[in-house]
């Protein structure tokens, strides 16, 4: 096929040359917005007497026709054009003639491109926002319910303190809150429009580049020409968000993974969202969660390859950027593949509280409890938590728990020690009291339960 700039060149492009040089087997994801931008760019000309407004408004209705052609599946996108912009552009020609040639006065593919993609992250930001809402939705509900759901909190993975179920939970609803605030804020410089910085220096035609950022529905427009065609902060922003994303998925995902075993049993997963074994038949593993787990590694390498593509790019558009793309792409469909399955993998999962609680019970996972006892008590925090070790030292020598060692040994430990000793250690009680802003207790998860939900009428 013919290029466009074929103008100054004496042999056409070596096949696998033009093959390698190709985008539109991935950039044909963005004709919607290529299209949309083209409208708004004909209004423009039209509008500034660039063009007819006669012929602005033959090009803007083709437009439209071939918006709806490819999206009923009436034309099929040719992947012998070198990308999107020439495609749609081609098409145009063919149509309507000479006229189509005009679409292409006071722009570049430099800032078309750079158009395209800013209006389609966008998109997928909004769509990823939604799919996080509606996970934060889902936690919280869950938290809600089991806001006094005692389990046992670990450090090193080793039993800490008392928790509630519900806190736990909340813990990634917070992380998921931040992760839409953030999407939120890279959204504010993704909504710059660089249509009209051209190849890079502009152009001498009286072009009204604000009418055009406002047709599309922009907040602004990138104040420097070159800066507007060789700036993919916002990719790497995006990359960023969606990383954070994944390593929070992952995290969940790797306790949702832990909980499930035999081992623990904290949580079983609903069948539809598990798979079994082809050899044993007694499996029930939670792949969705090790996928998402897996995935973050593709969004990770998403960002290092937008960092590194750009790190050494001299001003201003460079072909280096074409690579952009695919990890955009592919960014975004992990990341709502990821929140499609998690989310109702998470709502259908139900919570094991005998296993919990029982996980809870009977260790020394109150033995902080019985020292903070001991300081109402009187006694300073480190004498305190002195005796509670030589009494949970005691316990293992004799096979006891902090519940069953008798108040005459207690005694012998601290004078201090009396039979209201083992209503400190009662494990709801230790939950109730952590009252503390933040803390574990059902009243504080309840608060933070309201807090995410009124966070979400924000976005
Ligand atoms: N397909 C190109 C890309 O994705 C479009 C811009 C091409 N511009 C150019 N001067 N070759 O970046």
């Amino acid at each position: 096929m013919e290029k466009m700039w074929a103008g100054r060149f004496s042999k056409t492009l070596d096949k696998t040359a033009d093959d390698f040089n190709s985008s539109i087997s991935f950039d044909k994801k963005m004709y919607r917005q290529d299209i949309t931008g083209s409208m708004a760019h004909a209004a423009m000309l039209g509008a500034k007497n660039i063009i007819g407004a006669d012929e602005a408004d033959t090009i803007i209705a083709e437009l439209e026709k071939i918006l709806s052609d490819i999206e009923n599946g009436n034309i099929e996108i040719d992947e012998n054009c070198e990308d999107i912009h020439m495609f749609v552009e081609k098409v145009l020609t063919d149509r309507i003639g000479d006229l189509g040639k005009k679409l292409h006065t006071a722009r570049s593919r430099n800032d078309q491109v750079a158009l395209d993609l800013r209006m389609y992250l966008r998109d997928q930001i909004d769509r990823i926002t939604e799919l996080l809402k509606e996970l934060v939705t889902v936690i919280t509900d869950k938290a809600d319910e089991h806001k006094a759901t005692i389990m046992p909190g670990y450090t090193h993975l080793q039993r800490a303190q008392p928790i509630t179920f519900g806190h736990h939970l909340m813990a990634y609803a917070m992380m998921f809150l931040r992760d839409i605030d953030r999407l939120a804020d890279a959204k504010k410089r993704t909504n710059v429009c660089p249509i009209g910085s051209c190849a890079l220096a502009g152009t001498t035609y009286d072009t009204d580049r604000i009418f055009e950022a406002e047709k599309l529905g922009f907040s602004a427009v990138c104040l420097n020409s070159m800066d507007g065609v060789s700036d993919r902060d916002f990719c790497v922003e995006f990359l960023s968000c969606a990383s954070l994303i994944m390593v929070h998925l992952s995290r969940f995902s790797e306790e949702i993974i832990l909980w499930s075993s035999w081992e623990f049993k904290f949580i079983e997963l609903d069948d539809a969202f598990t798979t079994g074994s082809s050899i044993m038949p007694q499996k029930k593993n939670p792949d969705m969660a090790e996928l998402s787990r897996g995935k973050s590694g593709r969004v990770f390498g998403d960002l290092m390859t937008m960092l590194t593509v750009l790190k050494g790019l001299p001003l201003a558009y460079n072909k280096d950027m074409q690579e952009d793309k695919e990890a955009v792409f592919d960014a975004c469909d992990t990341v709502k593949m990821c929140l499609e399955v998690f989310t109702p993998m998470l709502q259908s999962a139900k919570a094991c509280e005998e296993n919990m609680k029982k996980a809870a019970s009977g260790g020394f996972i109150c033995a902080t409890d019985l020292a903070d006892y001991l300081v109402r008590k009187g006694l300073p925090f480190r004498t305190a938590y002195k005796i509670v070790g030589g009494a949970v030292g005691k316990c293992i020598a004799e096979g006891k728990t902090l519940e069953t060692l008798p108040l005459e040994e207690y005694k012998k430990l601290s004078e201090v020690f009396e039979s209201d000793l083992y209503e400190a250690i009662d494990l709801s009680a230790c939950v109730e009291k952590r009252i503390s802003l933040g803390g574990t207790s059902p009243a504080s998860v309840s608060m933070q339960v309201d807090f995410a939900k009124n966070e979400l009428k924000k976005y």
